[in-house]
């Protein structure tokens, strides 16, 4: 059967991806940011997974305001990479997982879970700067394919914390009563602190941003339980796409063991922050 062995929290700061492109990596302002993925590119050579099942949030690229589903399934056999401002990465295709996501729509949509699902949808740095952090430069394809859920933090309301974790605990049963012996890797993805508009643009609040992290792993449900208010008033207004942690963190065990942690200011206008937890 498949199985989840850990889950990757990270950030998609999208000037991170443009720095790997541009290869300005090694600048001062960049090194200490991807000096704390060489572990983590290391861990995924030796921890190689046969799909990752990646939680992220469109940024008005695929969705105009025009469509905006909650949940939204890659169901896809391939997703376009595509960006708003920078324009589209030069990173491959990303392949999909046809069978793992159907045997994942028909688990959880009957587990209650009313997914949208996407049999087209390009894919922008809210997944691609993910698999470049975790994955380091990449020739012609990605190591491995891509089962993406697209959540909503871009038009509120967005899901609860909540309502995430046990979606997340839908999409373990889902794997876990999938037929091929695989290992699905779990990413939840953006964040940290950041408020990219308005008076308080540039708030970063490192405070926050440590207690997330230590609930997260320790007290997953504490952490759950934090509130659209308490991440729009400490985390600034894209700090709610923090709410996607809480996906990837349901589908893990109650105990993990955090095997790495990395976190830095400033990227851009915003924290990064980087887990690895794998089930004990
Ligand atoms: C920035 C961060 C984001 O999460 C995003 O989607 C766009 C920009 C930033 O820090 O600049
Ligand atoms: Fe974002």
């Amino acid at each position: 059967m498949a199985y989840v062995k850990a889950g990757v929290g990270v950030s998609h700061v999208p000037a991170i991806g443009v720095a790997m492109d541009t290869g300005i990596t090694e600048q001062p302002y960049w090194q200490p940011v991807f000096a704390g993925f060489e572990k983590s590119r290391q861990w995924m050579k030796d921890n190689k997974p046969d799909v990752i099942f990646l939680v992220y949030n469109d940024h008005c690229t695929a969705f105009s305001a025009e469509v905006i589903p909650t949940f939204a399934l890659g169901c896809a056999a391939e997703f376009q990479p595509a960006d708003e401002g920078w324009g589209p990465r030069t990173v491959p295709i990303v392949k999909g997982h046809q069978k793992l996501a159907s045997h994942i729509a028909q688990s959880v949509i009957l587990d209650e879970f009313d997914l949208t699902i996407m049999n087209k949808m390009d894919v922008d740095h809210g997944l691609t700067v993910p698999l470049s952090v975790m994955f380091g430069e990449v020739e012609d394809e990605w190591p491995c394919p891509v089962v993406p859920l697209a959540v909503n933090v871009v038009q509120y309301p967005p899901p609860t914390g909540n309502r995430c974790y046990n979606l997340g605990k839908a999409i373990r049963r889902a794997i876990d009563s999938y037929d091929e012996d695989i290992n699905v890797m779990i990413f939840g993805t953006g964040g940290m602190s950041h408020q990219l508009q308005a008076q308080r643009a540039g708030l970063i609040n490192p405070e926050f941003d440590k207690r997330f992290l230590d609930l997260l792993t320790e007290d997953p449900v504490a952490g759950s339980q934090i509130s659209h208010l308490e991440y729009m008033r400490d985390a600034g207004s894209e700090g709610i796409e923090l709410v996607m942690w809480h996906v990837m963190r349901g589908a893990l065990n109650e105990k993990v063991e955090e095997v790495h942690r990395h976190y830095h200011v400033p990227a851009s206008n915003t924290a990064v922050g980087h887990v690895i937890l794998e089930n004990r």
